[in-house]
């Protein structure tokens, strides 16, 4: 009988360490390092037990080329679930969903899971966090109670290993959550690195030989990282981010990694009193609560994923009574802002250094793009000149270190969704129109096409 080694895992990123530390020389995290325990077992070429296999056989290599069908999806018919997947579920794949405590994960998968059940597929929701009875009183809430659904309260992953064996043809096998589970093999508790690592190798190696796609429910530490399990992320086909602002009622589905489709794209949900909602018009209900007469607001024609976005950007500016002026962004990057702040005040004149400057996205969504810089800009210019932007305008284009405007991807789609919530002048890098090909707009649409961003703060004068 083998003895067990020690070893010390950090439960932050997952390296191991011979010694116990304090802080993790991989990842910085303090009071992260965990003794952990593994059974000593032979390698791939050991000559530990038995030593019968050590023959090893010869792959068969192929081709590049060959002929491959798309993989077979399964779509539950919620199409923001849909869209984000890759056209739905993969057959034999593994999904990561992360999120916030309480930001609507179970709510989610349980709507997904019933949606999928309704269709005639067998679907199993592993709950680990949630008793039946209270899981059948959410699904009484969401409307699905009446969904023919194999439900069953667990963490034992031998049990679950076990029942998903001899659980022929299912479709959907949802675990919620990957950190509630444990396998008795581990001497660790649930959610360290070492059973969490453990329990998703075998959830994956089942999906994988019995064919069905299987979603691990994950929750996010406070700083954003997905609890322990950032090795997790590797093994699994998609990873897909749930968030969203417990303020606002809207959830943002993300996708971050995706074997079997795009990342980037997006899902929009509302959380209502009977589960989630889809929002198929997402701009809409971003800028509901825009009031189009106060200076220092303006609207951004973004995209996120395929999909454009109308968001509204604010921005306030406040006289500093001296010493360092505040900077506070919510909603984009703050790094960002100090440079564009640099580039406003030395390429176009606008004196802000004496301001405390707040910026914010309304409505709680986070903008990554740089083709966000130009609207940025006219709602800092707009705030600077006590001018409100005019109420049918958008804006978009990356602003460069010398206060030139770039070009940015999709100006057509940005347009044609402006032109949609009735907007009708949009200001846009030059380049765009200029291109090989004309950009079309939108009929009864204005393009003002600038070049500097001085242009564009000589017009709040
Ligand atoms: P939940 O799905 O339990 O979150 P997670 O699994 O990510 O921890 O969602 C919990 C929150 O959602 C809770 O605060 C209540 C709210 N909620 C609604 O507003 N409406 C509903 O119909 C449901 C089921 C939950
Ligand atoms: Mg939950």
């Amino acid at each position: 009988m083998a003895r067990p080694l020690p070893r010390f895992v950090c439960q932050s990123c997952g390296a191991v360490t011979a010694k116990w530390a304090g802080r993790c020389d991989t990842c910085g995290e303090w009071n992260s390092i965990v003794e952990e325990t593994v059974e000593r077992r032979p390698g791939p070429t050991g000559r530990g037990a038995g030593g019968k296999s050590d023959a090893a056989r010869r792959l068969a290599f192929v081709g590049l080329a060959g002929e491959q069908a798309p993989p077979p999806r399964q779509e539950t018919g919620i199409a923001e679930l849909d869209r984000v997947l890759g056209g739905g579920f993969v057959p034999g794949s593994a999904v990561l969903v992360g999120g916030d405590p309480g930001i609507g994960k179970s709510t989610l998968l349980l709507q997904g899971a019933a949606a999928l059940a309704g269709q005639g597929r067998r679907v199993i929701y592993v709950s680990g966090e949630e008793a039946v009875d209270q899981v059948r009183l959410r699904a009484r809430r969401l409307g699905v109670a009446g969904a023919a659904l194999d439900l069953a309260a667990a963490i034992n992953l031998r049990d679950i290993a076990a029942s998903l064996e001899s659980a022929a043809d299912s479709a959907l096998v949802v675990i919620d959550s990957i950190q509630t589970m444990w396998l008795d093999a581990i001497d660790s508790a649930p959610g360290t690195v070492a059973q969490v690592r453990a329990c998703s190798f075998e959830l994956i190696r089942l999906a994988k030989t019995r064919g069905f796609a299987l979603v691990l429910v994950g929750h996010v530490t406070k700083e954003g990282a997905l609890a322990g399990p950032r090795v997790l992320e590797h093994m699994v086909d998609a990873v897909l981010y749930f968030e969203g602002d417990r303020g606002h009622q809207f959830r943002i589905l993300r996708a971050v990694k995706n074997r079997f489709g795009a990342t980037d794209e997006i899902g929009v949900f509302e959380m209502t009193d009977r589960g989630l909602a889809e929002v198929a018009n997402p701009s809409a209900l971003f800028l509901a609560e825009r009031r189009g007469n106060v200076a220092g607001s303006a609207v951004f024609a973004g995209l996120e994923g395929t999909r454009p976005v109308l968001l509204e950007v604010q921005a306030l500016l406040a006289p500093n009574p001296g010493g360092a002026p505040r900077r506070a962004v919510v909603g984009w990057d703050g790094g960002r802002l100090s440079m564009l702040l640099a580039v406003l005040e030395s390429r176009a004149g606008l004196r802000l250094a004496a301001s405390d400057v707040y910026l914010n996205v309304a409505g709680g969504l986070r903008v990554a793009e740089p083709a966000a810089d130009l609207a940025v800009a006219a709602a800092l210019a707009s705030a600077a000149a006590d001018q409100p932007t005019s109420p049918g305008a958008v804006y978009f284009g990356e602003v460069g270190l010398s206060g030139e405007v770039r070009p940015v991807a999709q100006a057509e789609a940005r347009l044609k969704e402006a032109g949609k919530l009735g907007f009708s002048t949009a200001w846009l890098p030059r380049r765009v129109a200029r291109g090989n090909r004309p950009v079309v707009s939108p009929a009864g649409m204005t393009l003002s096409e600038i070049g500097h961003v001085a242009d564009l703060v000589a017009a709040f004068k």
